[in-house]
């Protein structure tokens, strides 16, 4: 049975590599299995290379008699390829690297099959079926601020990197919904609402504010201090009245982050500490049974090798804790969800505990030793989001700023500078407003995401984009694709390896590839753009380098898309 992941051939780097496992068979029978090494190259002696003559060399210097180096083995590896269209020429240089000039015919041929067939057919190939990832997750009754917006929109474009690679993705919101600062936020909203199941958003208003004067009713006096321990007691019992008070506080929470990912458009699916709960005894019990869970100062641990301070699963109190909630979780998605990877996404100030609860999970048996097969946990850390005293952006006990209120800064101050522009008089209302929208959250978004990649970006895409939509409408599916100039082949092959660069960001769990790339193919499109020899309207190569152009708007906008960044086509 067909299915719709068999239709896709994969990148070209991936079809390179099978001719050459091809090659391999024959060259070298006795080593099975070796896997290619193929890279994009953009030398002057080709497109791609192979490189596995010196390793294939030392392999089999001794047994066999039949080479006298690695470049002899290039040339066998070179010769014993199978006849492909995909392949102009080939060459062997130095220590046996194999170069591999693609032909200008099938490159044509293959990005107009791709405008035919569109650009889902160029998904990379990925070795799982199910991923998830766990992105967003912030804590319940506080807010939800800008070091979670990185988490957001990180794990969101991975996301979408994975979904276009055909593999499922379980978008999980693993909210901290569940712990011992909900004694202290039900006592106090017993204490200011009688009728607490009318306790509204509008009548709590701001939750963080609510934290805050909880936290300090909670710190101030002793006898609600311990109302609110006996409340977490009562909660974890399961008692009614604190259940429906804890999920009345969770319910406002839960509107408060919609409100965000509506905003950003962003889906994620709630599964919190809280959902986990029931699976913690089960799973403390297991990894008792195999040995793993030792006693340390009244406490149950786990120990991990090169790290002095143990893993806690049972604090000594009885109570389960961050780590426990881990397992379980990790748990549940291996076994419940057939998860084959778990991809998490937090600042880097949490990268021990990802470490060390995954280094439990491989002790357990649960993940394979090594982190080249799967299944397999990966933890994302990106850097500290911090306040203007340099200090970690905190929510508890301090003010912070509010992502919400960041996004409609954003968006007014972009509004403001349409308006002086004089689009108040040119466009309707509803273009102003998402406008101002896209241009708002885009700046937020694009600033985030490209932190690291700097800002010089963004105004070339746009000039492209433009440059792109008034070409585009004059083009149309006929005719045939030439990529007769250098620029034209240039431009050909940098779109033909965008599956290619999918894959690696996919694999290396790093968005910022497609940044490079996107950025990179905005220079070469203009190149080739500006150049008079590749003039596009008006020239006798007008069809062609029309449909080149509209293969670039195809790419382009797919980056944009998997980035969840929303183009301007108007400024
Ligand atoms: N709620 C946590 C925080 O705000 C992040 C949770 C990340 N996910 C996880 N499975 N630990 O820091």
């Amino acid at each position: 049975m067909a299915t719709e992941h068999d239709e896709c051939i994969g990148s070209v780097k991936g079809q390179l590599a099978k001719l050459f496992e091809v090659s391999f068979k024959v060259t070298v029978p006795n080593e099975p299995d070796v896997e290619p090494l193929v890279a994009a190259c953009n030398g002057k002696f080709g497109d791609y290379q192979c490189n596995n003559a010196m390793g294939l060399w030392s392999k089999i210097k001794g047994k066999s008699t039949q080479f006298r180096g690695p470049p002899a083995v290039g040339e066998a590896i070179k010769n014993n390829l199978p006849t492909s269209e995909m392949i102009e020429s080939c060459s062997v240089a130095g220590p046996g690297f194999v170069n591999i000039v693609l032909s200008k015919n099938w490159m044509a041929k293959s990005i107009q099959k791709m405008l035919v067939e569109g650009i889902d057919k160029w998904a990379p190939l990925m070795p799982v079926k199910t991923a998830v990832v766990d992105f967003s997750s912030p804590n319940i009754a506080k807010e939800m601020h800008v070091g979670h917006l990185r988490s957001t929109i990180i794990g969101d474009t991975l996301a979408r990197m994975l979904e276009f690679s055909k593999v499922k993705v379980l978008r999980r919101n693993h909210v901290g919904d569940w712990g011992t600062q909900f004694g202290m936020l039900i006592e106090f909203l017993f204490e200011k609402f009688q009728n607490f199941e009318y306790a509204t958003e509008t009548a709590i208003g701001d939750l963080q504010a609510f934290y805050k004067a909880s936290k300090q009713r909670f710190d101030a006096d002793p006898a609600f201090k311990k109302r609110a321990q006996q409340a977490v007691v009562c909660l974890q019992g399961g008692e009614d009245k604190y259940r429906r008070a804890w999920a009345q506080i969770r319910e406002i929470s839960r509107n408060e982050f919609h409100k965000v990912y509506q905003r950003l458009g962003v889906h994620l699916e709630e599964k919190g500490d809280s959902f986990y709960n029931p699976y913690i005894p089960g799973v403390v019990e297991s990894l008792t049974k195999q040995g793993l869970v030792e006693e340390s100062k009244g406490a149950r641990v786990i120990f991990i090798e090169g790290i002095n301070k143990p893993l806690i699963v049972v604090k000594s109190d009885g109570g389960f804790n961050y780590a426990s909630t881990d397992l379980a979780a990790l748990w549940y998605r291996l076994n419940e969800e057939k998860a084959q990877w778990i991809i998490y996404l937090t600042d880097v100030g949490q990268q021990q505990h990802f470490d060390m609860f995954f280094k439990a999970a491989k002790r357990a048996g649960w993940l394979p030793p090594g982190d080249s097969s799967y299944p397999k946990a990966s933890h994302v850390g990106f850097g500290l989001v911090l306040g203007e005293d340099g200090k970690r952006f905190r929510t508890r006990n301090t003010e912070v700023v509010r992502l919400v209120d960041l996004l409609d800064e954003a968006k007014s101050r972009s509004k403001a500078a349409l308006i002086e522009r004089g689009k108040g008089e040119e466009w309707t209302e509803e273009e102003i407003e998402s406008t101002a929208e896209a241009v708002g959250y885009g700046a937020v978004v694009t600033v985030l995401k490209f932190m690291d990649f700097g800002y010089r970006a963004t105004p070339l895409f746009i000039c492209c984009m433009l440059m792109l939509e008034s070409v585009q409408s004059s083009g149309g599916l006929k005719g045939t694709l030439v990529l007769g100039h250098k620029d034209e082949r240039d431009l050909g092959l940098h779109l033909l390896q965008f599956a290619e660069v999918v894959e690696e960001a996919c694999t290396n769990l790093l968005p910022n590839v497609l940044c490079d790339y996107l950025y990179n193919l905005s220079e070469i499109f203009s190149k080739f753009y500006s150049n008079p020899e590749c003039k596009v309207i008006g020239s006798d190569m007008e069809t062609s380098r029309l449909l080149l152009c509209e293969a670039t708007a195809v790419v382009m906008r797919k980056c944009f898309d998997l980035l969840g960044i929303t183009p301007i086509y108007k400024i």
